[in-house]
């Protein structure tokens, strides 16, 4: 079959997609997917000057979902699975050695990656779930009481604050063995590991910073990550319990331990995958639900909508906007030739809004059904946590619905900047307790 010449994105369209702040306004990027998708669904992105290296950009379901699912042909390495910079790259590989700052399940690929994933598959199973369900509800219930509280007597509050950004983060360090007393120190390491694109969310202003001082501080989290977990392992080496962190610490590849390397990047990809991402789908229901009243009483006399909603929520926030892909030979997407070596952006935002798969995709609609959305991708690399992040949110919105009886937004709900994970930072909401 003849393939197409290769379509080159204007520069304003580039920089368009590689902004950061662009993914703060929601409707003007997705009218710039749609309009991408379909003038040009597999688009050639050259912003040599931004200081990117050119990649592909894909914009239709199907095209995410093909390369999604063919990982002999797309690998997540060696070129960054997260869009980066060639500064950024650099900087990595100054700091750590590896193109990423952290290797991990999602920078492996076969044959080293399913021996990994195997590892804790199935403590991530339902089956296994149900074993800290009590435990999440405990913690679903004690962030609403505060959220109550601090919404008494109609006084507006932030559901990111109160809410939706604590609750996941508790769940996921309880699932990794960190005592609360601890909770704040693993924040600020993933936030100066991750930096973050946007000024009010990356930890310490790392932007007013020196590289040479950021690179000290990221080098020094990744050396506090390494020591805070290997000290962890030893623990639950001597005394396992039922965490994921036992699991981990007690793990054999190829009839050895892991070493503490591998071992952090285990943890540092639960740490980080687990909370930035449940925050901002948990934050897009209530903002569904706060927009519309009727949804919020009917399901608060019908629970068993919950998990649409929660779908609903998923697909239509889709918390991760992108990952990248390496081609591993010559081939075809969409009729366009790439050729090995090429990078690949999957945009899951551009592919959970297409019109040919989902009808109305700007639309909220809790009872959407198929719903097979990308926001968990698709393919060995599938999200490992979707049925905590599911069971999570439905946990807490049961507990949200006991006690509360009404809900409106009472003020502008901003999104963050950032090409990555992205979603709400700022969720103003006036409640009204049962
Ligand atoms: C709504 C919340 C979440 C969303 C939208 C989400 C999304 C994603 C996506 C898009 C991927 C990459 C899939 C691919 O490459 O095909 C991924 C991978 C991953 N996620 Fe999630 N995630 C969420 C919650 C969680 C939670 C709660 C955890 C665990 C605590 C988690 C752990 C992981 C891990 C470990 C991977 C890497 C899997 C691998 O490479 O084999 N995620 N997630």
């Amino acid at each position: 079959m003849a393939t197409l010449a290769a379509p080159v994105a204007s520069p304003e369209i580039a920089r368009a997609v590689i902004d950061p702040k662009s993914y703060a306004a929601w409707d003007p990027l997705l009218d710039l997917f749609d309009r991408i998708r379909s003038e040009t669904p597999v688009l050639r992105i050259e912003a040599g000057e931004g200081g990117f290296d050119p990649f592909w950009l894909l914009t239709r379901y199907d095209d995410v979902m093909q390369v999604s699912k063919d990982n002999a042909s797309f690998l997540n390495h060696p070129r960054p699975v997260v869009l980066s910079s060639r500064e950024g790259i650099e900087f990595a590989r100054a700091a750590t050695g590896s193109d990423m700052l952290v290797d991990s399940l999602v920078t492996f690929d076969a044959p080293i990656h399913p021996k990994y994933r195997k590892l804790t598959q199935d403590w991530f199973m339902p089956r296994n779930l149900r074993t800290i369900e009590d435990a999440i509800r405990a913690l679903a219930r004690r962030t609403v009481d505060r959220l109550v509280e601090a919404g008494a007597d109609g006084a507006p509050v932030d559901f990111v604050k109160q809410v939706s950004a604590p609750y996941p983060l508790h769940v996921v360090m309880q699932i990794l063995g960190v005592p609360e007393s601890d909770e704040r120190r693993m924040l600020m390491l993933t936030q100066q590991l991750f930096g973050g694109q946007d000024p009010d969310l990356s930890g310490a202003g790392m932007a007013q910073l020196t590289p040479e001082m950021v690179l000290q501080i990221v080098a020094g989290a990744v050396k506090d990550f390494e020591d805070y977990f290997a000290r962890l392992a030893a623990e639950r080496r001597a005394q396992p319990t039922d965490d994921v962190a036992s699991v981990i610490a007690n793990a054999i590849v190829d009839g050895e331990p892991l070493n503490d390397r591998d071992m952090a990047g285990y943890y540092i990809i639960l740490a980080a995958a687990g909370h930035d991402t449940t925050s901002a789908s948990t934050a897009g229901a209530m903002l569904a639900l706060a927009r519309d009243p009727d949804q919020f009483a009917k399901v608060r006399a019908d629970r068993s909508l919950l998990p649409g909603i929660v779908e609903e929520a998923i697909r239509w926030t889709t918390p991760v906007q992108h990952f990248m892909r390496t081609a591993a030979r010559d081939v075809e997407i969409g009729g366009q030739s790439i050729v090995a070596g090429d990078w690949i952006m999957l945009n899951y935002v551009a592919a959970n809004h297409d019109p040919a798969v989902f009808d109305n995709p700007r639309r909220f609609d809790a009872a959407r059904s198929p719903n097979r959305h990308l926001a968990f991708g698709a393919g060995a690399h599938q999200c490992l946590g979707l049925h905590l992040a599911r069971l999570e949110m439905r946990i807490l919105f049961e507990a949200l619905l006991d006690r509360i009886d009404a809900v409106e937004v009472a003020g502008e709900a901003r999104r963050a900047d950032s090409s990555f994970v992205g979603g709400l930072k700022t969720l103003p909401l006036r409640i009204v307790a049962a």
